[in-house]
């Protein structure tokens, strides 16, 4: 079962600077990721918030509620969060960080993710098909075959 958690703003997607994060909503991505899953043969669960602390809570919740991997973008917090760097180095489940824009390509501050470090990896700039991708790696890497 995996837990797709989306960051500050990202609520606003469809509405918020369409020429950088597309025109589809927050709601058409949760259904991807959903129908994604389903394709893995895995549920997925999908949250957003605003607040750093809800966040957090939910990732420190995240392994007894029966969860065995998170996908995160983690928004803006991404450059500057070190309490949610600590909540995901904290917990024991693997964590791929996605954004949908290419933060390298952007300003200078996108370009520092601390939080990149504690996760397993980083996809950037793939649009919603990065989620897609975190998950592939995710239903991989626990798989029995694979450990
Ligand atoms: C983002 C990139 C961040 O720099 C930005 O603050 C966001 C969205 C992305 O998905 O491209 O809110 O994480």
């Amino acid at each position: 079962m995996f837990l797709v958690l989306n960051g500050p703003n990202l609520n606003r997607l469809g509405l918020r600077e369409p020429g950088v994060y597309g025109a589809q909503t927050l709601e058409d991505l949760e259904r991807q990721c959903e129908a994604w899953g389903a394709e893995l043969g895995v549920a997925v669960t999908c949250r957003q918030s605003n607040f750093e602390g809800q966040l957090l809570e939910w990732i420190h919740e995240a392994q007894e509620q029966g969860f065995t991997g998170i996908v995160i973008n983690p928004g803006a917090l991404t450059h500057y969060s070190y309490a949610l760097r600590d909540a995901i180095s904290g917990q024991p489940l693997p964590v791929v960080e996605v954004h949908i824009s290419n933060v390298d390509a952007r300003e200078e501050f996108r370009h520092k993710s601390v939080t990149a470090a504690v996760c397993r990896g980083k996809i950037s700039g793939l649009g919603f098909t990065g989620y897609r991708l975190a998950m592939d790696y995710l239903a991989e890497v626990l798989s029995p075959e694979t450990g």
